[in-house]
């Protein structure tokens, strides 16, 4: 029998499968940074009964943007959009967690107030490109937060936290992953201050712990996620130690209670896949140090996500492109159909195509 498909728990919820919805930046809010209509068809396409759905990832800020078209939970004008989309996935049986962002300095000055310089623990800039409102640019230098600024990015976290309550979501997910604010405080390639926020890593942990504390104010502790990925190397990402670092975050995490832990696998470097991927071992490393839900997610295939179920390195295995374009993935995976194969081309903005246009199997495949 597949585990897969067998009951599982998440906070207080049930769930009736072991498919996650990854979080997966789209692009295609409207103006105001407010969810469109074309979002809430989007989520409801992807909604199974008794099935989980981590929302694309959501700045708390306008300085925590690093990508035009996302959509925003900084405002409450953002509240009524959001709230069309819980409504329908909550129609359909389904869960929705919102992933709470803030990109530090994976920005661009154009994305930035006044054109300021986007924030970071340190001064030190990412290699890659923010998306503006005119196309890619490189990621601005960054400034690095001020002691006393750090509270008040906290309250934005907390804030946020508070409007995903409001529109109707079933929790929060931080977004501590990927080379995000939360990230680069981790990392001690990223974070070289030299307060209580930098040093070892019970003062780099400091920034992503305070920030779950935060939502755990809004929430209680069992409808707050947190995703990490220890071996990300997406956003100029490194430390020194990872393995000590992430453990020490894992079981800091556990001692607050969090509903689950959401752990990018090493063979995913951002969103490529590496050539030749070593064994999923991210999540299983953690695993003796996480005693609620586990999530892996990365470069799964539907053999290898039961794989790791039936293992007991994971509880639950989030797919992301397989879901772009397959819009019942859980239930293909269920039946064994064919998958649809995904088009980069639309994953980061733009409009329906290539967004509510891949078909479900009963229209790709009539059985
Ligand atoms: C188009 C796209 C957007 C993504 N956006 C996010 C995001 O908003 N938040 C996040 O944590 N990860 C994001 N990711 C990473 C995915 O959640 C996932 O970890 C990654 O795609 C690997 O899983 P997969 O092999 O099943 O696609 C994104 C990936 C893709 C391809």
């Amino acid at each position: 029998m597949s585990k897969l498909f067998s009951p599982a728990e998440i906070g207080p919820y049930k769930l009736s499968h072991r498919i996650v919805m990854a979080p997966l930046t789209r692009m295609r809010a409207d103006p105001g940074d407010i969810p469109s209509e074309l979002m809430v068809e989007y989520y409801t396409q992807r909604t199974s009964n008794g099935g989980l759905i981590v929302s694309e990832a959501t700045p708390v800020s306008i300085r925590g943007y690093g990508y035009a078209g996302a959509p925003g939970i900084y405002s409450d004008a953002q509240i009524p959009g959001w709230r069309r989309v819980t409504n329908a996935v909550h129609a359909k049986g389904g869960r929705i967690f919102l992933q709470l962002w803030h990109v530090g300095r994976q920005s661009h000055v154009d994305l930035q107030p006044n054109g300021e310089a986007p924030l970071a623990p340190s001064a030190i800039a990412a290699e890659g490109h923010a998306y503006t409102k005119h196309g890619e640019a490189p990621f601005s230098m960054p400034r690095a937060l001020e002691l006393h600024e750090i509270p008040g990015i906290i309250e934005e976290f907390r804030a946020g936290a508070e409007r995903a309550l409001r529109a109707g979501f079933d929790g929060v997910e931080i977004h501590g992953a990927n080379g995000y604010l939360p990230d680069q405080f981790l990392q001690d390639g990223t974070n070289k201050r030299t307060d209580e926020y930098g040093g070892p890593i019970e003062n780099r942990a400091r920034f992503l712990l305070e920030v779950t504390q935060a939502a755990i104010s809004v929430w209680g502790a069992d409808r707050v996620g947190v995703r990490i990925s220890p071996s990300g190397t997406y956003g100029s990402m490194s430390d020194g130690n990872p393995p000590a670092t992430f453990g020490y975050v894992a079981t800091q995490l556990d001692r607050l209670g969090i509903a689950y832990l959401h752990v990018v696998e090493p063979r995913i470097k951002g969103t490529e896949e590496i050539a030749h991927g070593q064994a999923p071992i991210a999540a299983q490393h953690l695993r003796p140090k996480f005693s609620r839900t586990l999530i892996a997610a990365g470069g799964f295939a539907p053999h290898s996500a039961e794989a790791i179920v039936t293992a007991g390195d994971a509880d639950l295995v989030a797919f992301g492109r397989h879901f772009i374009s397959n819009p019942d993935l859980p239930e293909r995976l269920r039946r064994g159909l064919p998958l649809n194969r995904y088009d980069r081309s639309t994953f980061y903005g733009g409009d329906a195509r290539g967004y509510i246009d891949y078909p479900a199997a009963e229209v790709a495949s009539p059985a």
